[in-house]
Order: C-alpha cells, then structure tokens, then sequence
C-alpha cells in the first residue's frame, strides 16, 4: 500500500511559503494539497491562480488544487494554466460533472469530484469510470482546523469498495490528525491530506509528516 500524506497549505505560514514547502517536500510529501474558496461555495476566501503560478516554480509536487468554488468551469484552463496538476472539483456546485472531468483531462490535468459531509457516494457512481480521483470532505468545507466528522469513514468504505476496479484514489480531507489518521487509512484512504496537524501541531513540519506516517502505520 502506497500511502500518501498531502500537506494542505491552508494552515500554513503565507508569509513564508515557499519554506514551508520546501520543508514539506524534503520530508517526503509528494502531494501538496490547495484550497481554493471563493466566498460563495463556501464561506471563506483564499487563493486564485497567481499564487500556484507562484508556488508551481517552486517546488515539484504534484499541485493538487481543491476547488471550493460555484464556477470551475469557468476556472479550469486558469488553473490548468497556472501549473496545477490535480484539479478536483465539488460534485455539488455543478450540472454536468462529466463534461468538467473532460475540460480538465483535455487539459492532461488528473480530474477529481469532492464530496460535502451531506452528500451521499451514490451521487458519485455515474462518474467513477472517469475520474482519477474521489475527495471525501470529513468537514464542512471553509476552514482549517475543523474537528473530524466520523460519518466520512463509511463513505471511505463504500467508495473503496465500488473503486476496486478502478484506477483511482480516494483522498480524505478535514480533521485528520495524530488520533484520526489510523482510522482514514485502515477503512481505505489512498491519500490523506492534513493541514492543522502538519502546519501546527507544535511539531516541526518534518516530525509532525513524521508523526502521522507513523500512526497510519506507513513506517
Ligand atoms: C477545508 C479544506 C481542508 C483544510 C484541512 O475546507 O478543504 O483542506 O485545509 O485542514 P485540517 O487538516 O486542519 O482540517
Ligand atoms: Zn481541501
């Protein structure tokens, strides 16, 4: 099993980005996790294109960008453009679901479909054969440090079970920390993305990454 942590830049020092990155990068994370939000889909806002275009010559981890927004349609060639990798839209904020997960592969960019806490997996099925990747949302989308939502690991279950023969991850977000992780991976997590307890768990970066691959059992 090839388990990966995904540091989500959310709870990191922004005035200091390109080392908290670096740090991430050279304690092994492959994956970096961006939250995109634009104050509509979700309460908060946070980072456009510009930034990944910024952060993009920086590091070689696969961006993977979390669009919590009402439009990506109209976003996707920007990201695309900008130098993110991943591009994983919310499943609640568009009609056509399929027609997006052709933009993006269009743009040989992997597609991803995220799923709220309210929303069921069986909302997912018509489009598993297409994607690269399902995001389980353990919290309400809009804010780090948020307290796991433990319905999320039936829903790991059920869509392991569903994907077995398919080629795609499943990524978990929200609320993952020292006592949560265990449980993501062992009901079937492909990727674990973690923001508070990676950023500011009182550890190091490099020990907190440390820490967590240690309780997911990964070393
Ligand atoms: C929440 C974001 C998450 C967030 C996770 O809307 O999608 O990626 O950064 O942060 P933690 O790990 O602190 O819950
Ligand atoms: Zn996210």
């Amino acid at each position: 099993m090839n388990i990966e942590i995904a540091p989500s830049i959310l709870s990191a020092d922004f005035s200091n980005l390109a080392n908290e990155i670096k740090k991430c990068e050279k304690a092994g994370a492959r994956i970096l996790h961006i939250d995109v939000m634009d104050g509509h889909f979700v309460p908060n806002i946070t980072i456009g294109p510009v930034v990944i275009e910024s952060l993009r010559k920086k590091t070689k981890m696969i961006l993977d960008t979390h669009l919590m927004i009402t439009e990506p349609k109209k976003y996707i060639e920007p990201f695309a453009k900008a130098g993110s990798d991943w591009l994983t839209f919310h499943i609640e904020a568009v009609k056509n679901p399929s027609a997006l997960i052709k933009k993006i592969k269009s743009l040989k960019l992997k597609a991803g479909i995220s799923i709220n806490p309210a929303t069921p997996v069986s909302k997912l099925s018509k489009y598993l054969k297409e994607l690269d990747l399902v995001l389980v949302m353990s919290v309400n989308p809009g804010f780090g440090g948020q307290g796991f939502i433990p319905s999320a690991l039936k829903k790991i279950s059920d869509l392991k079970k569903l994907t077995k023969n398919e080629n795609i991850k499943i990524s978990v977000d929200g609320g993952i920390n020292f006592d949560t992780i265990s449980d993501v991976v062992k009901v079937g997590a492909d990727i674990v993305v973690a923001g508070n307890s990676v950023f500011r768990s009182g550890l190091s970066i490099a020990r907190s990454i440390k820490k967590l691959k240690v309780l997911a059992n990964l070393e």
